[in-house]
């Protein structure tokens, strides 16, 4: 770990579930949560098997819970078959929820559409068989490209049902971030819609993807199928292009659900890591539903007649997890939204939650601490102009929520009586690790307090030693868990080494720095990695430092995260140029120039708030670029530490900026 880790704040202030909510909860009280813990860790076989029986639909019952003889490449109930589609939908055909809405979609403009579990049954068979008539089989890889929509999540569980494994980009990535995934899953299918509607405008998709298949190593891609989201003009190749609408016209509304193994990966998802290029997270089908439905049920303590609202994109895992297969899985009624939280303006969260009558809110501390910003600016959008008396739990995601943020979120969007459940997990873990049973927990503001039941963790030192509750070290986790991610697609060395360094004994490295609390709760202290997080967005350092060496002006760069109130990190860019050091007036053109870049090559999110120039970065004796004390620089600090161990501690005095 680099540097010493700073103390955490000390926060005192403990809630304690409602009465009400913990007679009403599905796990209620400590001693229920401990209980089940114990069991698990008692018998995890027992445990585990018992669960995947009976949450999950078999089409071939498994006899083997957890196979480790290939650790840490862990099988789970692996000579079993199932269907994920199947468990999210087929299995509400029967059960009561048939005409139950699935998905309440509010566009962008306001535009609400309901389908029922039936509706979208029906809706997911169409399309599987559309995919399944363009010659399209359990073991191809589809690429989607989408806006939030009902469509992209019935193309998921459509390939899904198939046996296809897909992989989501975000629509906020570039085309070359979606060119390098579509070359790194070996896609012979790319989803994609005309356009995205986001805050009154329109960006174009099937465009960037035209632009990703003229790129080298496409060659696999055989066919693109486009939903016609906005109407938007498009480039059409016969023959390879395919509307949606049309390939869906004529299908029969059911669709056998193609078994497939246990272990057979139902996506890849990718994510920064402490290297250059983002690493393909492979999960199963599995294991990764069983605890995506699991993790639902418990952490929202979800009840029949909840309307969830989970807004996250599903191109991160949380989308996954949390609104196309755990929460669906688990017969949720779910807000999709299309939009973005400040338009019309930022009031339209709490609009929307007092419309659709939202039970349970989940969101990210990047959104809270905009809104909470924005309704101190503009007092008629803040939460207390609308009725919010629907709600009855709330959650977050992403980052560490502030502890100011924490009791906001709680006193003027909960009204004071709604627990907030802070889960930590990450896209390699595929479902909630550490986070409050809602019924159960005792919640202290900034905590995500404890594990699940089923989850072991510990925090230790760079050898793999336990630290004593107070110190900060290593989050690990020290068991294999049902969703854990199976391997970096086509990277198994990258694998072991990233997760499992051998220090570690075996257990999971998480990347995060953490520190116990005297209780035993967890407190997140931040990447151990250069990994920063953006508005919650994982966001490789190396990545955009890469593109920006990349950039014909520039000799050397380094990315740091400078704190920012609002996104939790703003991305700060030291460049040495290859030319001469630009003056204070072609300063700005540089940076500018060298933003656009970044927006073109790796996407919006990445875009450096701030660049400084400099003759050289600083550096240590053995050559690595001090990025601590450019840190320092980008948070406006003063150096105080002794840099006379600096290969060139004069580079410091020399950088300019911030443009
Ligand atoms: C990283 C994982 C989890 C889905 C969305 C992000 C940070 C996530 C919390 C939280 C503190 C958190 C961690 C983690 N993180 N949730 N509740 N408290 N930090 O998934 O992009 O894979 O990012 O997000 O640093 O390692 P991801």
């Amino acid at each position: 770990m680099s540097g010493a880790i700073d103390s955490i704040l000390v926060e005192k202030r403990v809630f304690e579930p409602a009465p009400e909510f913990k007679a009403a909860a599905a796990v209620s009280g400590m001693e229920a949560y401990q209980a089940l813990r114990e069991q698990a860790r008692r018998d995890p076989d027992t445990f585990w098997g018992d669960a995947a029986r009976d949450m999950l639909v078999w089409r071939k019952p498994f006899t083997r819970v957890l196979d480790e003889s290939d650790a840490p490449f862990y099988r789970w109930f692996d000579d079993g078959e199932l269907n994920v589609s199947e468990n999210c939908l087929d299995v509400h055909l029967s059960n009561g929820n048939a005409d139950k809405p699935a998905i309440v979609f509010e566009a962008d403009d306001g535009r609400v559409q309901t389908v029922s579990f039936r509706e979208l049954h029906a809706r997911v068979c169409r399309i599987a068989n559309g995919i399944a008539g363009l010659g399209y089989r359990k073991g191809d890889r589809a690429i989607l490209y989408m806006p939030m929509s009902i469509e992209a999540i019935a193309c998921m569980q459509a390939c899904a049902r198939l046996g296809i494994t897909h992989s989501v980009v975000f629509g906020g990535f570039s085309t070359k971030s979606l060119h390098q995934r579509i070359v790194d899953v070996q896609a012979s299918l790319v989803i994609t819609a005309d356009e995205q509607m986001r805050g009154g405008r329109a960006i174009p998709l099937k465009a960037a993807v035209d632009e990703a298949l003229a790129g080298p190593d496409t060659g696999r891609v055989r066919q693109v199928i486009v939903y016609r989201r906005s109407g938007g003009r498009v480039d059409w190749r016969d023959g390879r292009d395919h509307w949606l609408h049309e390939i869906e016209d004529g299908q029969a509304d059911t669709c056998a659900p193609v078994p497939v193994e246990a272990e057979h990966p139902l996506f890849i998802l990718y994510t920064s890591g402490s290297t250059g290029k983002p690493k393909g997270v492979q999960h199963s089908s599995a294991g990764y539903l069983l605890w995506a439905k699991m993790s639902a049920q418990w952490v929202f303590d979800a009840k029949p007649d909840d309307v969830f609202w989970c807004t996250a994109d599903i191109g991160w895992v949380t989308g996954h997890s949390y609104i196309v297969y755990g929460t669906m899985a688990a017969g949720l009624t779910q807000i999709v939204f299309e939009g973005v939280p400040t338009y019309p303006d930022a009031g339209r969260f709490w609009d929307m939650i007092q419309r659709h009558k939202v039970t349970i809110f989940y969101t990210a501390p990047t959104a809270i601490r905009s809104l909470i910003k924005a309704s101190s600016a503009a007092p008629e959008t803040a939460p207390a102009n609308y009725d919010l008396s629907s709600l009855r739990l709330l959650g977050s995601v992403g980052e560490p929520i502030n502890p100011e943020a924490w009791v906001w979120y709680h006193q003027h969007v909960g009204g004071g009586r709604c627990p907030v459940v802070d889960t930590w997990w990450q896209t390699e873990t595929g479902g909630h690790i550490l986070a409050p049973l809602p019924g159960a927990t005792p919640l202290k503001p900034g905590s995500c307090t404890l594990p699940l039941p089923g989850i072991e963790i510990d925090v230790v030192d760079e050898a793999g030693r336990s630290l004593p509750e107070g110190k900060g070290g290593y989050l690990v986790i020290t068991r294999p868990w049902p969703a854990m991610i199976r391997t970096v697609w086509g990277d198994a060395e990258r694998y072991v080494k990233s997760y499992f360094p051998p220090e570690l004994g075996g257990a999971y490295l998480s990347g995060d720095s953490a520190q116990l609390d005297s209780d035993g709760y967890c407190w997140i202290m931040g990447r151990t990695d250069d990994v920063l997080s953006v508005s919650g967005h994982r966001l490789g350092g190396t990545e955009i430092e890469s593109t920006l060496v990349a950039h014909e002006a520039v000799a050397e760069a380094a990315v740091v995260g400078r704190p920012d109130p609002v996104t939790g990190e703003a991305v700060v860019a030291f460049v040495v140029p290859k030319d001469e050091l630009p003056g204070e007036a072609d300063a700005p053109a540089l940076a500018g120039a060298l933003r656009d870049w970044v927006m073109r090559e790796v996407g919006p999110i990445a875009k450096p708030r701030e660049i400084w120039f400099g003759n050289a970065m600083p550096k240590t004796r053995s050559g690595k670029i001090m990025r601590r004390l450019l840190r320092i620089v980008a948070e406006n600090g003063e150096i105080t530490q002794d840099t006379s161990t600096l290969e060139n501690p004069d580079a410091l005095n020399r950088l300019h900026g911030p443009y």
